[in-house]
């Protein structure tokens, strides 16, 4: 088990088993130090357990008690160009099982009192299904206006339910007040970078199915940057292990109307801009994060890889919905985005996310 954490914006550093949910300098997110134990060897794949713990050469956690059979979720061609990647097909139905089984594994061996979490819906989703698993008590902050289906399915796993008015920044500082209190492991998808560690299998899986290469473009939905941050780890993990020979372009897609780190790559800048962007209602509520703490790293990663920002509007997102749903994939809201955005693309090969099920939102209005 990888055994420390460094801040990427001061270097401070702490022992995973005692260290503070955030850097305690800057009140930033945490890195992992860590570097896989030897490289991963396609031949050894074929006869592995079926689920994301098959890279364990390259996760920071092995042997987990906690698993529900994550990963390994189906590419499905849906143009010439375009392939899906169908994260809706998870245990608890969104991508986010793939980081909260780590950050529920890692929480079983530090054996908190009790575990705190907030998101827009689907990360708390999973956490709470994790920690149900696990035999953690858990609480989850979610913002007002959050989709029944999700809210209904956190309160399924036995999680304490908090909803808090106000947007989703509202939700994350009360998550973060509650994360302070003695015995709290706060399964925070933004701060705790095992986190990152199990998104990145998404694209580690992609290698795989793709023969040992990856596509040229990966679109990815950003609202708080984990697939797209995960993404990252996993391209340079693979260059550096030798196993591909450049990166793919990252394609960020933000909505319109919460595009804060659009707005501030267009812009050149580095980290986001000072003048808070405004934020309007929009139907991709997974992705309405209007302040992501780990911005730095997320407009460094999309320039690293020669990809770009791209926003869609509502009335896109609506069609994209359907669209999906004519093709026999039925998609949540915030699912649909990336595809929106690239599909009609045909100048490349790219492979989008649909990152959580219709039925958590049901069909747009
Ligand atoms: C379906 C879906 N897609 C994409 C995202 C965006 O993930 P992130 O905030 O880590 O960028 C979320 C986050 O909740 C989501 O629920």
């Amino acid at each position: 088990m990888a055994t420390t954490y460094h801040c990427p914006q001061d270097g401070t550093r702490a022992d995973v088993a005692s260290a503070p949910w955030c850097c305690p300098v800057c009140r930033g997110p945490w890195d992992l130090d860590f570097t896989p134990s030897r490289p991963l060897s396609a031949a050894a794949l074929p006869g592995r357990v079926n689920s994301l713990w098959r890279y364990e050469e390259v996760l920071p956690l092995s042997s987990p008690a906690t698993t529900l059979g994550e990963g390994r979720t189906p590419l499905v061609p849906l143009t010439a160009t375009v392939s899906a990647k169908l994260d809706y097909l998870m245990p608890t139905l969104s991508f986010k099982d793939r980081g909260a089984v780590m950050l529920a594994e890692l929480a079983r061996r530090l054996g908190p009192e009790r575990v705190v979490a907030d998101s827009s819906g689907n990360a708390g989703t999973s956490v709470a299904a994790y920690c149900a698993r696990a035999g953690l008590p858990c609480t989850v902050y979610v913002p007002e206006g959050t989709s029944p289906k999700k809210t209904e399915q956190i309160r399924a796993h036995r999680a304490e339910l908090v909803t808090v008015a106000g947007d989703r920044e509202a939700t994350a500082l009360a998550a973060r007040a509650a994360a302070d209190a003695p015995g709290t492991f706060y399964a925070s998808h933004v701060f705790n970078p095992y986190f990152l560690h199990g998104t990145k299998t998404y694209v580690y899986e992609l290698w795989e199915d793709l023969g040992g290469r990856l596509p040229d473009a990966l679109a990815v939905p950003v609202g708080n940057g984990t697939l797209l941050l995960g993404a990252a780890l996993a391209t340079a993990e693979l260059l550096a292990q030798g196993l591909i020979a450049r990166r793919p372009a990252l394609i960020a897609v933000q909505a319109e109307a919460v595009s804060p780190l659009a707005a501030a790559f267009h812009a050149g800048a580095d980290d986001l801009l000072d003048t808070p962007a405004g934020a309007a209602p929009t139907l991709a509520e997974g992705i309405a994060i209007t302040r992501p703490p780990r911005a730095r790293a997320i407009l460094a990663a999309v320039r690293e890889s020669g990809g770009t920002f791209l926003t869609v509007p509502e009335d896109r997102i609506r069609a994209a919905q359907r669209e999906l749903a004519a093709r026999g994939l039925f998609v949540e809201t915030t699912g649909v985005a990336c595809w929106a955005a690239v599909g009609d693309r045909r100048d490349a090969d790219i492979v989008v996310p649909l990152c959580g099920a219709g039925l958590k939102t049901g069909t747009a209005a």
